[in-house]
């Protein structure tokens, strides 16, 4: 009789084998970017929509995942009720093109389920089975943004790990940047080797979004040795969360407002850190992308 690890080996053998069919299969490389805080509460929705956006608007195919398990609420932000969502894709009821649904400016999205306690604590197998689903998507997006939960949950870890890019999102509350500190911290101990950026939310002006970025970066540098690339900042305006009561992302419906320029200036560093990011990649032959993305999961839970 064959012992349980036997068979947890086979399986991931078998999950290895499957994704490498699909590397070879496959041509292009999506870019998959984690927003993710050590509290809750920051602005990590707000800024994975709109930045979606943004990034629609600039002729890029976005796929945004709702990767908040069990808390997820971008479908609630835009107003639609989806048929489906990520739990019926883990409960093997649904492939994953079943559950995506079409958002504003043609963007993708993959709906989370809220409440659903199962969600929030994945077993390894399962998060293996969604992973394996979402690589075949690879060749139909530009961009891949996972909306994680908070904190440093299992499933937020792996999802972090596995990115091309973290965003790391705070507002500047002490407890927020501290909380923010501890993420950065349990990713560095995990080993985590993609590019780390910070996004300053709800800050009374410009000096203040400066600061915290400047204070954090540099403890970053400091004591964990992690170079974090400021992204940014985004002032707090109540409006913000008027969009989300009118269900309405706030670029689409205040397009001439200084937090819309936020978002875009956002936007435009992250592109900017890609472009030179792949001219260094080229250069040293090493490829990001979904299928990376995927083969760290798998390689960072053997
Ligand atoms: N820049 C901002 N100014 C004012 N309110 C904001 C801003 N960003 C986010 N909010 C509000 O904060 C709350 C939490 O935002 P949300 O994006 O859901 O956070 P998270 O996804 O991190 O839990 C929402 O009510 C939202 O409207
Ligand atoms: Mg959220």
């Amino acid at each position: 009789m064959k012992d349980q690890a036997e068979r947890l080996r086979e399986m991931a053998n078998q999950i290895r084998q499957q994704i490498e069919q699909e590397f070879v299969r496959q041509v292009h490389r999506a870019r998959v970017v984690a927003i993710s805080s050590g509290k809750g509460g920051v602005g990590k929705s707000t800024l994975a929509l709109n930045l979606a956006l943004v990034l629609c608007k600039q002729g890029k195919k976005v796929l945004l995942l709702d990767a908040d398990m069990g808390m997820a609420n971008l479908d609630i932000m835009l107003g639609v009720v989806p048929k489906y969502n990520l739990f019926h894709v883990i409960q093997g009821r649904k492939n994953l093109h079943d559950v995506i649904i079409s958002g504003p400016q043609g963007m993708s999205i993959i709906p989370g389920g809220s409440g659903i306690l199962e969600l929030a604590n994945l077993p390894a197998s399962d998060m293996k089975r969604l992973l394996v689903e979402l690589i075949k998507l690879d060749s139909d997006y530009d961009y891949m943004i996972l909306d994680t939960g908070a904190g440093i949950s299992k499933n937020v870890t792996s999802f972090l790990l596995a990115a091309d890019d973290v965003i790391i999102v705070t507002i500047p509350e002490p407890t927020s940047i501290t909380d923010a500190y501890g993420v950065l911290k349990s990713m560095n101990r995990a080993s985590y080797n993609g590019k780390v950026y910070l996004v300053v939310n709800r800050v009374s002006d410009e000096s203040e979004g400066i600061w915290v970025a400047e204070k954090l970066t540099i403890v970053a540098q400091k004591y964990l040795d992690i170079e974090v690339l400021s992204l940014g900042y985004i002032l707090n305006d109540p409006s913000v969360s008027e969009g989300i009561r009118r269900q309405q992302p706030f670029v689409e419906i205040y397009p001439r407002s200084r937090v819309t320029h936020n978002f875009k200036r956002i936007a435009e560093k992250l592109l900017e850190a890609h472009r030179e990011k792949r001219l260094d990649d080229l250069q040293e032959a090493k490829q990001p992308g979904i299928r990376n993305f995927f083969k760290r999961v798998l390689s960072s839970s053997k």
